[in-house]
């Protein structure tokens, strides 16, 4: 639907939107969505509960890991490791958006890519589709790296010379992002005068190269250097550069300084050594926080609890089993600056430690006895020390969000809830997008629904508006 209302929009007032939206890095529809929210929030005193029936628009990418790259594969016969590269990324919890030359598709299929980068390649800078659901400036703006492998001799003289015939070469030039390039070439090619001179230009501008590695060729009979770095090397650059884009975060972003402690995911509680009491939460919006956190400089201590998904890098990671480890392990993260409580905590765990399997028996199932957990958010909230200076809790809802997110809010003791729908229809709950209200003393904020990803940089830029004293 609202692509449709975009489409359906005047030429003028779709040119202004495309700027603000590429302005915002966000894609048209994101920026359609924003202002409809905005708008929304300023006519309503607050919003009302959102109906049950779920009329969440789905964005067209999602965005599930924390740190992205955009890889560019160009048309060379080392395409084909390209796509165990995207895996080994992958693997490391980095999101790879793809983009394919034309003559990349000589080499692999946008399909076969596609299906390892868990999302489409994009190849068209003329897609009508493609430009307004991302558009190439925000393919070259939102990421935090952009990998070329294979980078073709021609695609590096187009690149050094400036060209931008097609969509890689156009996100190429678009891109403010550090860029790292794997070339892989025939060795003659690679020696030739022209090469080394496009190479030199483009080292001169800051772009950062691995490889090439000496070896046999694809072609029989030739070797010499042009071989591409293998997958692995080029993780292990992607890696180095992503930790120093961290580093520099963490001096000159807005929260350069400030100390996180974020909770995650849910919690085991023990029953007897093998069964344990559970939720559903996957974790993503806890992670994802942490790490935008991180992106913008703080210092963070996620508290995970047991779920799927890797140590995020440049923070503290503890991961921990049951409710009553998670509080310690907050309160030995304190004092913080900011406390953040994702979790979802679960209410109750069985009075006693079963220390031996239960069996089943002539006397029937077992009565299991519940006994209420430490209230992590609240314990914190309410210390007469160490209290970070501002405490956000998450409310997870099925009905009635507002509501009862601002009574929670009052309960605890939290400076903010972020209220969430968990009901089966919002979808939350393990899911990539998230509609959250954001309630603190001075009202109710709506947010429209989009990936975590992009609550959690909503949510970090906020508290840093809050730390700097422009918002409460
Ligand atoms: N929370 C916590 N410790 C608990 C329970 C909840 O820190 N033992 C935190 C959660 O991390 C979240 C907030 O409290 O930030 C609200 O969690 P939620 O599950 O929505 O609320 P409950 O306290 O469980 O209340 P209810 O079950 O009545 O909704």
């Amino acid at each position: 639907m609202g692509s449709l209302t975009v489409r359906n929009l005047g030429e003028d007032i779709k040119k202004r939107l495309r700027l603000r939206a590429a302005a915002n890095g966000r894609s048209m529809e994101e920026e359609v969505r924003l202002l409809l929210a905005e708008r929304a929030a300023e006519t309503a005193t607050e919003a009302k509960p959102r109906a049950k029936q779920s009329t969440k628009p789905e964005p067209p990418v999602r965005e599930t890991a924390t740190r992205r790259v955009l890889l560019i594969i160009s048309g060379g016969i080392a395409a084909y490791k390209s796509l165990d590269l995207i895996r080994r990324l992958r693997e490391r919890g980095i999101a790879v958006r793809v983009v394919m030359t034309r003559a990349a598709q000589e080499f692999v299929t946008p399909l076969s890519v596609g299906a390892i980068a868990g999302e489409r390649a994009f190849t068209d800078l003329f897609d009508q589709a493609s430009e307004l659901d991302v558009g190439h400036i925000r393919l070259a703006r939102n990421t935090d790296l952009i990998v070329v492998a294979p980078a073709t001799a021609d695609l590096m003289a187009k690149m050094a010379n400036g060209h931008a015939d097609e969509l890689a070469t156009a996100v190429l030039l678009a891109t403010d992002k550090k860029i790292l390039l794997a070339p892989a070439m025939n060795p003659r090619m690679w020696a030739n005068k022209a090469t080394q001179r496009n190479l030199e230009t483009l080292v001169g501008d800051g772009v950062i190269t691995v490889g090439p590695n000496a070896g046999e060729m694809a072609e029989s009979g030739e070797a010499g250097v042009g071989r591409m770095a293998e997958p692995l090397e080029i993780v292990a650059a992607v890696e180095k550069l992503l930790e120093s884009s961290d580093a520099r975060a963490a001096q000159n972003g807005p929260l350069a300084g400030k100390r996180f402690v974020i909770t995650a995911g849910p919690t085991h509680e023990p029953i007897d050594p093998v069964r344990y009491i559970a939720n559903r939460s996957s974790g993503k919006q806890g992670y994802a926080i942490a790490r935008a956190a991180v992106e913008a400089g703080a210092a963070v201590t996620l508290v995970s609890g047991p779920v799927g998904l890797p140590d995020p890098p440049g923070m503290k990671t503890v991961r921990v089993e049951n409710a009553r480890a998670m509080l310690r392990a907050v309160e030995a993260a304190l004092p913080a600056d900011v406390g953040i409580f994702a979790a979802a905590v679960a209410d109750w765990r069985t009075a006693g430690d079963a220390v031996q399997k239960l069996k089943k028996d002539a006397s029937g199932p077992p009565k299991l006895e519940l006994i209420e957990n430490p209230d992590i958010l609240a314990t914190v909230s309410k210390r007469k020390t160490k209290r970070p200076k501002l405490v956000i809790g998450f409310a997870a809802e099925t009905e009635k969000v507002i509501e009862h997110a601002k009574a929670k809010r009052k309960r605890k003791g939290s400076d903010w809830i972020v209220a969430n729908d968990v009901s089966a229809e919002g979808g939350a709950m393990g899911g990539d997008d998230n509609a959250v209200h954001l309630v603190t003393a001075a009202g109710v904020e709506s947010w429209p629904s989009q990936s975590k990803d992009a609550v959690a940089r909503q949510l970090v830029a906020r508290v840093a508006q809050a730390l700097n004293g422009k918002a409460t």
